[in-house]
C-alpha cells in the first residue's frame, strides 16, 4: 500500500490510472479511522478498480475555537486499517501544501449550509466544500463515497457536484454504530467513561422519534418535545439542535407527510456529537 503526500505525485498517479481505463473510487476522511470509514472503503472496493483514501484534517472546516489541534491523528494505525479494508492508496497531503501562503479561493454552497450544523458552526461547510473540491481535482475519482452519519454534508456535496457539473458519482452509505447504537465517530475517543455511558441517548431519541413517525404522529412539535425530554433526562448532555426536516432541502417541516430527516447535535462535556435518522409514516 502506497502513501502519497505530494500533490503532483497524486495527480500523476490518478492520471495514469485513468489512462489505463481504471475506475477510481475515492473515500475522503480526516483519519483516525473506525468501522464507519472502513465500511466506505469496502464498498468502494466493490464498486471500483482501485480505492484512494485521503487522510487530511482540514483546517478550513474548523472554527478558531474548535478542536483542530486536538483532533485525533494516527497515520500508522490508519495505514494498517486502510490496507485491511482493501484500500490501495492513501493520499495524506500537508496543510501547508493544500493551503500555501496567499491561498484565496473557497467554494460555497448557499442556503442549505446555513441550517442545522451550519448554525453553530458558521463557515464549516465552506471549508468542507472547498477541501472536497480540491481533493476531487487532485484525486480525479469517478465515484466518491460518503456516510449518512454526516447527512447534511452529503446533501451539500451532492448539490455542489450537480451545480458545478463535476463528473463524479456521489454514493451515500449507512451509518455504522457501536453495539449500544452510538454512531461511530473519531470524536468518540474524547468521551470520558461517564460521558460515553450517556452518549447512546442520541440514537435512542432518534429511534423513539422514528417510531412515533411510523405510528402516524404527524405533529413535529410533539416529536421534538418528546426527544428533548428524553435527552434532557440525561445529565451531561446539552442539546445544540434537534431538527425535523425535509431530507432534500433540509427545511423544517411542521406536519409530516412523507420522507423525513430527524437530525440532532449535542454537546457532552467538550465533545460535540451528531446523529440522524431517515424515516417516514408507515404505508406512505
Ligand atoms: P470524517 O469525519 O473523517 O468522515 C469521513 C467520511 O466517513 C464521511 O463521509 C463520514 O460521513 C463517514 N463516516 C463517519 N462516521 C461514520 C459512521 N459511523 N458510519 C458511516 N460513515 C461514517 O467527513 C469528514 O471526515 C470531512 O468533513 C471530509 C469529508 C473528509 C472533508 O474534510
Amino acid at each position: 500500500m502506497e502513501i502519497i503526500e505530494n500533490i503532483a505525485s497524486m495527480h500523476a498517479l490518478s492520471e495514469r490510472k485513468r489512462m489505463e481505463g481504471k475506475l477510481i473510487g475515492f473515500v475522503p476522511t480526516m483519519g483516525f479511522l473506525h468501522e464507519g470509514h472502513l465500511s466506505l472503503i469496502r464498498e468502494a472496493k466493490k464498486l471500483s478498480d482501485m480505492v484512494i483514501v485521503s487522510i487530511f484534517v482540514n483546517p478550513t472546516q474548523f472554527k478558531p475555537n474548535e478542536d483542530y489541534d486536538k483532533y485525533p491523528r494516527d497515520l500508522e494505525g490508519d495505514t494498517k486499517k486502510v490496507n485491511s479494508a482493501g484500500g490501495d492508496i492513501i493520499f495524506a497531503p500537508s496543510a501547508r501544501d493544500m493551503y500555501p501562503d496567499g491561498y484565496l479561493t473557497y467554494v460555497n454552497v448557499e442556503g442549505i449550509t446555513e441550517t442545522l450544523c451550519g448554525i453553530s458552526r458558521p463557515g464549516h461547510f465552506r471549508g468542507v466544500t472547498t477541501v472536497v473540491t480540491k481533493l476531487f481535482n487532485i484525486v480525479k475519482p469517478h465515484k466518491a463515497f460518503f456516510g449518512q452519519k454526516d447527512y447534511q454534508q452529503s446533501v451539500i456535496i451532492k448539490k455542489m457536484v450537480r451545480d458545478l457539473n463535476m463528473d463524479i458519482d456521489i454514493i451515500l452509505l449507512p451509518t455504522v454504530r457501536e453495539h449500544d447504537g452510538l454512531a461511530m465517530s473519531s470524536r468518540n475517543s474524547f468521551l470520558s467513561t461517564e460521558e460515553r455511558k450517556v452518549a447512546p441517548v442520541l440514537y435512542r431519541a432518534l429511534i423513539m422519534a422514528s417510531e412515533m413517525v411510523k405510528n402516524g404522529e404527524k405533529n413535529t412539535r410533539k416529536i421534538y418535545s418528546e426527544m428533548k425530554r428524553m435527552i434532557e433526562n440525561e445529565s451531561l448532555v446539552v442539546i445544540d439542535y434537534i431538527a425535523i426536516t425535509d431530507p432534500e432541502n433540509l427545511r423544517d417541516i411542521s406536519v409530516i407527510e412523507g420522507k423525513t430527516l430527524i437530525a440532532l447535535a449535542v454537546r457532552i462535556g467538550d465533545t460535540r456529537l451528531i446523529d440522524n435518522i431517515l424515516t417516514e409514516p408507515q404505508g406512505s
